[in-house]
């Protein structure tokens, strides 16, 4: 598909995304030869830098983030061509005239058509503002019909039900929401588009996929890696906020959605939000009995955290969708900071047999699992059970693997890479819509609330380097116990 020649801009251009994400999945994508033709990309900040001071900045970021990839001489020289900055207060609506100037210099220069998109890299108190800030200067709509004004909203989507409802309004008023792209990374990683089609490009699984051979479900992100520098930002969210809201929220989407009539961005994002408004919600008694937060030791001593932070930064969940296809599943999430292992992975647990002829079987949670590794070692592996060679009935869980290292030569892209290149083709399919957002923050407020409301009364210490809290226990999947017939 063809690639509109455009310009985009990026707010907040000298951040850490910018230079960390951006800024390099776009130099994947030229490397690819998948830009368009003509292409401004516009960095926008407060810090006064030249064209050259802010492209010097971005060969570094270049050079480090293409570390041991081959390179053609020249090549990120080439890319930097299509790089320039504009120095202005994205605060103060005044100061607007020096980023429409800006455009209207380059588009000219470049001879680019009347299609811009925004990207909001910066703060999130800033993702209201600078929409209106565009209106109040006359820079959200298009100046010609075949012309286009399109934004990219990062995450987080508001805090709360109320702020996400507010942020969607405040946007729809001045974008239409085809215009408005909220990105999710997890949606850009090639492992969970790659569910969609495990599940909807295969007759085998489908049939299984639901209550009557569907034990439970299990989607777990951890994570090695602390705050970092980043205590400011995740002080105000917390692991619930920062991951589940958004990212482990979508992967259960996909798992438990419809197949939509047709691959378009509209019917698959009506049967995601079919299944966030099936969620069943929790009854604050029930809460702290299925939800269980932690906090890593030594989080209150990381930079910018106060020292009586309540903030968690570990969840554990169990919930139900109440529907046809999952009543009485239970879904059980989890992700946290400074665990022992940087792995996401998604494990649908099928139902035993109805009875245990063998000795050994079922031993664990299920005989037969679909795992989904989503990162690091990416693949997908079938357990079940098969019979150990020599005397006897004695079974032994086997797997089947897939690893996409296997497929040699594919190269695996970063998720901007996908999301960046989707957005500049004007389809959303992989962005989240309003009104799923608001679903799953109304799934998650009353958790929120009371939290807010227990202080830090069952926020659970563990160990960095730990598998989170030993309260996380009673909500993990629990072995069956084995019944063997046949001795
Ligand atoms: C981000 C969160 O959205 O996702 C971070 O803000 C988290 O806290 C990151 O570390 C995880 O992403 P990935 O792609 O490394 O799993």
């Amino acid at each position: 598909e063809k690639v509109d020649s455009q310009l985009i801009v990026i707010f907040g251009a000298s951040g850490d995304l910018t230079g960390r994400k951006l800024i390099p999945s776009l130099y994947e994508l030229h490397k690819r030869d998948l830009l368009p033709e003509k292409l401004c990309v516009m960095g926008a900040a407060r810090t006064e830098y030249t064209d050259e001071e802010f492209r010097n900045i971005q060969r570094e970021n270049l050079e480090h983030s293409q570390k041991g990839k081959e390179l053609k001489p020249g090549d990120i020289d080439a890319f930097l061509e299509h790089i320039c900055y504009v120095s202005f207060d994205s605060g103060k609506s005044s100061d607007y005239y020096k980023l429409k100037d800006r455009i209207t210099e380059k588009q000219t220069a470049l001879n680019l058509p009347d299609k811009v998109m925004y990207y909001l890299a910066t703060p999130p108190q800033m993702y209201d503002l600078i929409p209106q800030y565009l209106q109040e200067n006359g820079m959200n709509v298009a100046a010609t019909p075949e012309g286009w004004r399109r934004v990219i909203i990062e995450k987080p989507f508001g805090t709360s039900l109320e702020t996400a409802r507010a942020l969607n309004k405040k946007l729809m008023s001045i974008f239409d929401e085809k215009e408005i792209y909220r990105i999710d990374h997890y949606l850009g990683k090639e492992t969970v588009q790659n569910i969609l089609v495990l599940r909807f490009s295969n007759g085998i699984f489908e049939p299984l996929w639901n209550r009557n051979y569907v034990d439970s479900v299990e989607i777990k992100v951890s994570e090695t890696l602390g705050v970092e520098n980043r205590g400011k930002y995740y002080e105000g969210s917390g692991a619930m906020r920062d991951m589940i809201q958004n990212h482990l929220m979508q992967l259960m989407g996909f798992i438990a959605m419809e197949s939509p009539a047709v691959f378009e961005a509209e019917p698959l994002r009506d049967e995601i939000v079919k299944v966030f408004r099936s969620l069943r919600p929790y009854k604050s008694a029930e809460i702290d009995l299925n939800v269980v937060r932690g906090q890593y030791e030594g989080y209150r001593q990381e930079p910018q955290v106060s020292p009586t932070s309540t903030t968690e930064t570990y969840v554990a969940m169990k919930f139900f969708i109440d529907n046809w296809r999952w009543g009485g599943v239970p879904f059980y999430l989890s992700t946290g900071k400074k665990l022992d292992e940087k792995k996401s992975e998604i494990v649908i647990n099928f139902k035993s047999t109805p009875n245990q002829l063998f000795s050994g079987q079922c031993s664990g949670t299920s005989c037969n699992k679909l795992t989904i590794a989503i990162q690091p070692n990416e693949g997908i592996s079938l357990q079940f059970g098969l019979k150990m060679p020599g005397a006897g009935f004695e079974v032994k869980q086997v797997s089947m693997d897939f690893k996409y290292e296997s497929l040699s030569k594919v190269y695996l892209p970063d998720a901007y890479e996908r999301l960046l290149l989707d957005a500049m083709l004007g389809d959303s399919t992989l962005y989240a819509r309003s009104d799923a957002l608001e679903a799953s923050w109304k799934f998650i407020d009353p958790i929120l609330a009371h939290w807010k409301e227990s202080g830090d009364q069952n926020l659970y210490p563990y160990t960095p380097g730990t598998k989170g809290p030993k309260e996380r226990k009673p909500l993990k999947v629990l072995p069956r116990p084995c019944i063997c017939y046949s001795k």
